[in-house]
């Protein structure tokens, strides 16, 4: 069986988690596009080689490692995110994992408009910019993080900005998504909304 998912949105909204539950509620596979981007990022910080070097030659080891989630590689992940030639070595990849037999997950920010244009299901996952940076907040001091509050918010709006205002990709709800506000929901009532939406899709 092929069916696609697609979750996009902003920086800390909770696409993450609601992905990861959705995938395992389905027995689908899910992939964090947000990683790819990270670990990039990540590499040109420390390399001499070029943002669509390091994309085109990236392997699953780049992919690990804590500090992929650190607020300085985020950072990172945003400022070649805007690069064509980054975004055109990501594509086959995440094109291969969408069509995968069995039923894929993909979250990032163009997964419903580029990536995944004919996705079973868009949802466009969202919060107000204190929420999601309040959540991160906590995310990064239960890590072991010594960041404030007022940092992250500032990280999150900046990131927002640039995801938001570039030419290439920018991060924008597709047409057909379905948009769930997870500012005043629990984590429990946004997964249930999540899974409510994919359900109905596959029933019909
Ligand atoms: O976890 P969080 O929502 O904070 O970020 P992420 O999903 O890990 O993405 C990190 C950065 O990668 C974003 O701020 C974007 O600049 C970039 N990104 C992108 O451009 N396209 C995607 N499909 C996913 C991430």
């Amino acid at each position: 069986m092929n069916f696609t998912v697609a979750i996009d949105g902003p920086a800390a909204a909770g696409k993450g988690t609601i992905s990861k539950a959705v995938a395992a509620h389905f027995g689908f596979a899910h992939l964090d596009t947000g990683l790819l981007y990270r670990a990039v990022g990540r590499k040109v910080m420390v390399s001499d080689a070029s943002p669509e070097e390091v994309a085109l030659a990236l392997t699953a080891e780049d992919l690990m490692g804590d500090d992929l989630r650190s607020a300085e590689v985020a950072q990172a992940a945003s400022k070649v995110a805007p690069i064509p030639e980054v975004r055109a070595a990501l594509l086959a990849f995440q094109h291969d994992f969408a069509r995968r037999q069995g039923g894929a997950i993909l979250d990032g920010r163009d997964i419903g408009t580029v990536i995944c244009p004919d996705a079973d299901v868009k949802l466009y996952v969202t919060a107000d910019p204190e929420t999601r940076a309040e959540r991160r907040f906590q995310e990064l001091s239960a890590k072991g993080s010594d960041t404030t509050y007022e940092t992250v918010l500032a990280d999150v709006k900046a990131r927002d900005a640039r995801d938001a205002g570039r030419a290439e990709a920018p991060m924008i709800a597709a047409d057909d998504a379905v948009l769930i506000d997870t500012t005043n929901l629990s984590i429990e009532d946004a997964i249930a909304s999540a899974v409510q939406v994919v359900a109905q899709r596959l029933k019909g």
